[in-house]
């Protein structure tokens, strides 16, 4: 993972955010840490993505109080992609149960990437976890409804919820992944043919295609990651998005799978559970604490965005929200050594 390697003073876990006004300023400090870093390259095998704006750069917080923190183009509205996934497995997660969705799809790395077909025939047909696209698709198709339209309803007001405003899908990304997405068409006709899928594949497809075309901002990603912090609670609206439960496997989830093959670089960099989408977005959920939304299109070779990394490696550090980052207590602190 492409990690900023200027050193940075690590805060220890606390539990804790520090105060507004040092949270606002560290935001900003992010974002004018990486605006002029321009690695990366746009993805374009959907190919209007590849008309995005390189230089677009948003950094945003929100807190479970509620409270936002946003830098750049913190307003800008791109396709949600990948990031879906971790919403849809929640509410597949919310209607079914832990068991169920951890048998039928499964919460283990591919070790490839996110589109690999052959990871499908090396497990036996098995889509191994909801992040990557053949577990994307059949957790999509798990989604209650009795018709495809049904399902989109769900998907869409469930995604919504999250967000605390109604999401719509980018008309133009959706038709020009539709005539593109060969692929995703063979992995779902490859999951049918080991059982895994009990709809028509291609319909389900044509759900999981307009999941990943709704518009987003780096403030909504920050809304919907601090209802995953916040127990599923959305602090901004105060619904009750999803329980509990399912927010910390969903976290677990993200953790293990979020950014596909370097999930493990990822967790030993930024040390919190997170996930990328093609369209530049990025989703970083402290428990507890807030989410971190960030957009910027150039992506890395495994289709993570790259400033969005190295700005949320950063605000992980200094804002002491890497959760392995644990300091000793002090002797006096643990009330010993007093006379
Ligand atoms: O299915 C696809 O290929 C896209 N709709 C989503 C892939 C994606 O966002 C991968 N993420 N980094």
């Amino acid at each position: 993972m492409e990690v900023d390697s200027r050193d940075v003073e690590q805060r220890a876990y606390t539990g804790l955010l520090p105060e507004w006004s040092e949270v606002e300023s560290l935001v900003e400090a992010a974002h004018r840490r990486y605006e002029a870093d321009a690695s990366g390259v746009v993805a374009d095998y959907i190919p209007v993505l590849a008309q995005a704006n390189p230089d677009w750069f948003a950094v945003s917080v929100v807190e479970t109080n509620g409270e936002a923190h946003c830098a750049g183009d913190a307003d800008v509205e791109f396709s949600i992609q990948s990031i879906s996934k971790a919403f849809v497995y929640a509410l597949v997660c919310e209607a079914y149960g832990h068991d169920v969705v951890a048998d039928r799809i499964g919460v283990n790395n591919t070790g490839l990437p996110f589109n690999s077909v052959i990871a499908i025939e090396l497990n036996d047909g098995h889509p191994m976890n909801p992040m990557v696209n053949a577990g994307a698709i059949a957790t999509t198709a798990l989604i209650p409804g009795l018709t495809p339209d049904e399902q989109w309803e769900h998907i869409a007001s469930g995604l919504s919820a999250f967000a605390g405003r109604p999401l719509q899908v980018d008309e133009t990304v959706y038709r020009s992944e539709a005539e593109t997405n060969h692929r995703n068409r063979a992995i779902a006709r490859l999951l049918e043919s080991y059982g895994r899928i009990a709809l028509d594949p291609l319909e389900v497809v044509d759900v999981y295609t307009r999941q990943c075309s709704l518009r987003v901002t780096a403030k909504d990603l920050a809304v919907m990651g601090a209802t995953l912090a916040d127990g599923g609670v959305n602090p901004v609206t105060g619904e009750r998005v999803v329980s509990a439960g399912v927010c910390r496997d969903t976290l677990a989830i993200l953790a293990a799978n979020g950014a596909y093959e370097r999930s493990g670089e990822w967790l030993f960099e930024i040390g919190l559970p997170g996930k990328s989408g093609v369209a530049g977005g990025l989703i970083t959920v402290a428990p507890g604490k807030a989410g971190i939304g960030t957009f910027s299109p150039p992506l890395d070779v495994a289709g993570n965005s790259v400033r969005g990394q190295r700005a949320t490696a950063y605000l992980s550090r200094v804002l002491g929200l890497n959760i392995f980052a644990s300091h000793a207590h002090t002797l006096a602190a643990r009330g010993r050594g007093q006379a």
